[in-house]
């Protein structure tokens, strides 16, 4: 079996080998597969093999993001939303366990070259999270019963905090990319799991079409009304507070627990270590605010990015 995982992967690069390629973020190279490009050896493998293998049940939850829209917090909550019988405040794993560890990515982690762990053994309802845009979801989870939950943040704050991120991880041994680069390159579409506008429309257009299996988020909307959204986000995956729930402080108990000023500072987020990609974890936490753009880009960056956003979002009814 481990011979023909090795076989199936290595048919994956021979493929990769082919596809239009650019200069990367934090790999040498992105390239272009099905409209949107991917790191890799980073995440692309792994959507090749989740589009041909993999099984969704009806039970599973997903949560979807472009990268560096908020996927960690939505993790956390949904994590302790649908777990919330199971554990204790006082003992919970996300106090101790980074929440990537709680809650995998399929794409990047999960069957990032071999398959490392086999989904089929993990307890249902599964929770997973995945970057891949809404055209290249596999069949099997596009058309189950299963909630998806879609996080997006205005592209400002994602340019910055993606090169932030980017330029954190990426190898001692690759040259760094210039904001300005980046900001080109962004604009282009040519960022991991880019175009990010195309990856947002996606969702939004589906979430207009099958609202009753895509919610979709907005960063912004969460930091400005918690308590709404995450009681959207409990009934949508089919958990709802109680009324018990809400005046005994379980909501609150929770949307403490997953806060940025609380997760940020936990000893597992500040020095623990992300096994699966050889970061420390706190690389996830940086300044978790609405308009941090305003301290890095120019004039001139916010104004083309807005116009891209106003021409791309034009007659979807999305606006950020
Ligand atoms: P900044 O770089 O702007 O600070 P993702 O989780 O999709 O990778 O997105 C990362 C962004 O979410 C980072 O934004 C990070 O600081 C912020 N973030 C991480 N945990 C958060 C939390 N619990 N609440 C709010 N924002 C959080």
């Amino acid at each position: 079996e481990e011979e023909e995982i090795e076989r199936i992967y290595n048919s994956y690069r021979n493929i990769i080998a082919t596809l239009p390629r650019n200069r990367g973020w934090a790999t040498q190279h992105l390239c272009q597969y099905q409209g949107f490009w991917f790191q890799p050896l980073v995440g692309l493998e792994g959507i090749m093999w989740m589009q041909q293998h993999f099984i969704s049940r009806p039970t599973d939850v997903y949560l979807i993001s472009s990268p560096k829209s908020g996927t960690t917090w939505l993790k956390a909550l949904l994590f302790s939303i649908m777990n919330r019988t199971r554990y204790d405040f006082s003992t919970h794993p996300l106090l101790t366990t980074s929440v990537h560890e709680c809650v995998p990515f399929m794409d990047l982690d999960l069957f990032k070259t071999t398959p490392i762990a086999d989904p089929e053994v993990l307890s249902s309802p599964r929770l997973f999270a995945t970057h891949i845009p809404f055209t290249l979801l596999p069949d099997s989870i596009k058309n189950s019963s299963s909630p998806i939950f879609y996080i997006s943040r205005n592209p400002k704050d994602v340019l910055v905090s993606l090169w932030q991120f980017m330029m954190k991880v990426k190898p001692k041994d690759l040259p760094p990319l210039s904001l300005e680069d980046a900001f080109e390159m962004f604009c282009e579409g040519i960022s991991p799991c880019g175009s990010y506008w195309d990856h947002v429309l996606g969702y939004w257009k589906a979430s207009l079409e099958f609202p009753s299996k895509i919610l979709f988020l907005k960063y912004e909307d969460m930091k400005e009304e918690p308590l709404l959204n995450i009681k959207r986000v409990a009934e949508f995956v089919g958990r709802p507070f109680s009324l018990e729930e809400e005046e005994n402080g379980s909501v609150q108990e929770i949307l403490t627990l997953c806060s940025f000023e609380k997760m940020k500072n936990l000893e597992v987020n500040k020095n623990g270590f992300y096994r699966v990609r050889n970061t420390k974890n706190d690389v996830f936490f940086r300044e978790g605010k609405v308009g941090d753009w305003e301290n890095h880009l120019t004039n001139e960056m916010a104004k083309r990015l807005d116009e891209i956003s106003r021409q791309k979002f034009q007659g979807s009814g999305l606006m950020f």
